[in-house]
C-alpha cells in the first residue's frame, strides 16, 4: 500500500514553561509532528510544504533507503535544503524492518522540534509481533524544550556559549511541574486497565541528553530497538540515548492507583556538564472505580520511581550491554575487509582554521572555537553542492575541501585519562584538529568493522553514533581504552543486536560490523545535537555496484537544486 502525508512546516507559538509564547518550528502545528504508521513493505510519500523562514530537509531516521539515497534528507549531504516557500516530495519504501523509527529535520538544530514517529507494523496474515499482541500502543517521545533560537544555537556552539534546554519534554509537554493553566489535560497521561499490556514506542529526540526512563511499581520487557527485534528482557529501567528507539511492553499489574513515569537526563559527570537534573514526569493512571476506603488510601497519593543519580552512567552501560538480537536476522559476517578505528573527541581550532600550538596559541591569532572530531578531523558541510549530487555525477573530489577519513587517529595515547578533560592539559594539544569535509570511500559489498573510542579529550561524554542507510551489528562495548588483543575475544558473533545507533559509552568503546550494501553517500555522526553541529561526523561513500539492480537511479526531477541555494537564507 501507499501511505501518503502532507507535512506543512511552519512557525507557531507555544507556551510550555509558563513564561509566555515561544516561536517554534513544527510540522502541521503539532509537537511532536504527525506519526506515520505503515505496514512493513509499504511505500511512503510525504509532500513537504515549507512555510517556515528556514531551508529544511527531513531525514527518515533508520529507514535504510536501499538504492534510494536521494530520499535520505541530509542537508548538503544528500540534497540541498528545501527553501522557504518551496515543496519537495519524499518517496521511499519501508521493507525488511519492523518496530519504531522516527523522522526529523536534518538541518541545523531543527530536529529539536521538527520530529515525529515512523511506526512499522508486521504485515498482517504474513507475520505478527514475536510477542503477544498488546492491548494498546503508546508512542513516547522524550525531547527538550528550548527557548533559544535553534539557528543561533547551531552556529554559536563552537564559541563555547553554554546553552541549556529549559527542561525535558515527554510527547512535547514539560510535565506537571510546569502546569501553566492548572488544567490536567495540559499534560500527557497514560491511562491503563489492570491486567492489560501496553507497547511503549520510545524515542529519544533530545539534542542534549541521554535519558533514564522508569515507571514506579512496574517493569518493562524490551522487545525491539531501532526497529529490530531483540531477545525480550525484563528491566525496571530503560536507558535511551539521542537517536535511539526502544520498544518495551508494560503489563499493568500493580494495585490500581496512580504512578509516575519519569524521564531523567543522564549527564556525564562534572566538570563537563554541571547543570541541574533534566527531567519530566507523566501520570500512569489506572482506570478503576475505587471504593470509598480505597479512594482515601490511594486516591491522593502518586507513587514515584526511585531514579539513579543523574551522573550514573553505569546503568546505561549495562542496559545497552544486556541487549541481544533475536535470531531472525542474517548471520554476522566473519571475514572483515576493512577495519577502522575512530576516536571521538573535542578539540580547539583557531578562528580561520589554524591549528594551535604552544608557540602560536589561538589567543595570538583570532581566538579559538570548539570543534568535535573523528580521528582529529572536524566535519564541515560543503557549501555549494550536495555530496550525493557530486557522487552521482562522478565529481566528488570537486565538492569543496574533501579530505579522506584516516583509518585511525594520527597519535595514539591514553584516550580515557581523566586529566585530558581539562582544556589546559598538554595531552589535549596532541590533537591536531583539522576542519574538512571528510569522506571515506568503500567498494560496494565490503564488510567493515569500526571500533569507536570515546575519549576524555576536553569532554567526558558518551557518543551515540548513528549511521545512515545501513543497520549494523553491535559486537561489544567496554570501558577504558580499546585493546584489540583482549577485546576481540569479547565480541558477540552469535546474537548481537542490530541497530542504526550505537551508544559508545563515556570513557569507553564500542565495536560494530556491517556490509556496505547500499550505494550512495551516508552520514555517520554523533546524535548529540551539539556534537554534530561542531563536527563529529563523516560521510561514507559507497560505490555503485556493477549490476543494474545495485545501481543508484538518477535524482528525482523535483530535487532542490544547489545552484538555486540562496545563502542569504539562514539554515
Ligand atoms: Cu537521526 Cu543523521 O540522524
Amino acid at each position: 500500500a501507499v501511505v501518503e502525508h502532507t507535512f506543512v512546516v511552519s512557525q507557531v507559538k507555544m507556551n510550555r514553561a509558563c513564561r509566555g509564547d515561544t516561536l517554534v518550528t513544527v510540522v502541521n502545528g503539532q509537537l511532536p509532528g504527525p506519526a506515520i504508521e505503515v505496514t512493513e513493505g509499504d511505500s511512503v510519500v510525504v509532500h513537504l510544504v515549507n512555510k517556515s523562514p528556514y531551508g529544511l530537509t527531513i531525514h527518515w531516521h533508520g529507514v535504510k533507503q536501499r538504492l534510494n539515497c536521494w530520499a535520505d534528507g541530509v542537508d548538503m549531504v544528500t540534497q540541498c535544503p528545501i527553501q522557504p516557500g518551496r515543496n519537495f516530495t519524499y518517496r521511499f519504501n519501508v521493507a525488511g524492518q519492523e518496530g519504531t523509527l522516527w523522522w526529523h529535520a536534518h538541518v541545523a538544530s531543527f530536529r529539536a522540534t521538527v520530529h515525529g514517529a515512523l511506526i512499522i507494523r508486521p504485515r498482517s496474515g504474513v507475520t505478527s509481533y514475536p510477542f503477544p499482541e498488546p492491548h494498546k500502543e503508546i508512542p513516547i517521545f522524550i525531547g527538550e524544550w528550548w527557548e533559544v533560537d535553534l539557528v543561533k544555537l547551531d552556529t554559536t556552539l563552537g564559541d563555547g556559549v553554554d546553552y541549556n534546554p529549559v527542561n525535558t519534554t515527554i510527547n512535547g509537554k514539560l510535565g506537571d511541574l510546569y502546569n501553566c493553566s492548572g488544567a490536567l489535560e495540559d499534560n500527557f497521561i497514560i491511562e491503563v486497565e489492570q491486567g492489560k499490556t501496553y507497547l511503549l514506542r520510545i524515542v529519544n529526540a533530545a539534542l542534549f541528553s541521554e535519558y533514564y526512563l522508569k515507571i514506579a511499581g512496574h517493569r518493562f520487557t524490551v522487545v525491539a530497538a531501532d526497529a529490530n527485534y531483540v531477545k525480550p528482557y525484563t528491566t525496571d529501567i530503560i536507558a535511551i540515548a539521542p537517536g535511539e528507539s526502544v520498544d518495551a511492553i508494560v503489563l499493568a499489574d500493580a494495585p490500581p492507583g496512580k504512578y509516575y513515569m519519569v524521564a531523567l537526563g543522564n549527564q556525564q559527570p562534572p566538570p563537563d556538564i554541571q547543570i541541574p537534573p533534566l527531567s519530566s514526569r507523566v501520570l500512569v493512571k489506572y482506570n478503576y472505580n475505587p471504593s470509598k476506603e480505597q479512594a482515601l488510601t490511594l486516591g491522593a497519593s502518586v507513587m514515584a520511581p526511585e531514579m539513579p543519580d543523574q551522573h550514573n552512567t553505569i546503568a546505561s552501560f549495562y542496559f545497552h550491554g544486556n541487549m541481544t538480537g533475536s535470531f531472525a536476522h542474517l548471520p554476522v559476517p566473519v571475514h572483515v575487509d576493512e577495519h577502522l578505528f575512530i576516536s571521538l573527541a573535542l578539540g580547539v581550532i583557531c578562528r580561520g582554521g589554524h591549528v594551535p600550538s604552544p608557540s602560536l596559541p589561538c589567543s595570538k591569532l583570532n581566538g579559538s572555537i570548539l570543534a568535535a572530531t573523528m580521528n582529529n578531523i572536524s566535519f564541515e558541510f560543503p557549501s555549494n553542492v550536495s555530496l550525493l549530487e557530486a557522487h552521482y555525477r562522478g565529481n566528488m573530489s570537486n565538492a569543496g575541501m574533501l579530505h579522506k577519513l584516516p583509518d585511525k587517529p594520527p597519535i595514539v595515547y591514553n584516550f580515557t585519562d581523566r586529566a585530558m578533560i581539562s582544556e589546559g592539559s598538554e595531552e589535549a594539544a596532541l590533537e591536531s584538529t583539522l576542519i574538512a569535509t571528510t569522506v571515506r570511500r568503500f567498494r560496494f559489498n565490503t564488510t567493515v568493522e569500526i571500533v569507536f573510542q570515546s575519549t576524555t579529550v576536553l569532554q567526558s561524554d558518551s557518543n551515540p553514533m548513528h549511521l545512515h542507510g545501513h543497520d549494523f551489528f553491535v559486537l561489544a562495548q567496554g570501558l577504558g581504552n580499546y585493546n584489540a588483543e583482549r577485546d576481540v575475544g569479547r565480541y558477540n558473533l552469535v546474537d548481537p543486536p542490530v541497530r542504526n545507533t550505537v551508544l559508545v559509552p563515556s570513557s569507553g568503546w564500542a565495536a560494530i560490523r556491517f556490509v556496505t550494501d547500499n550505494p550512495g553517500v551516508w552520514f555517520l555522526h554523533c546524535h548529540y545535537g551539539f556534537h554534530m553541529s561542531i563536527g563529529m561526523a563523516v560521510v561514507f561513500e559507497v560505490d555503485n555496484g556493477q549490476t543494474l539492480n545495485t545501481t543508484l537511479a538518477p535524482p528525482p526531477a523535483d530535487l532542490p537544486i544547489c545552484e538555486q541555494h540562496d545563502s542569504s537564507v539562514a539554515y
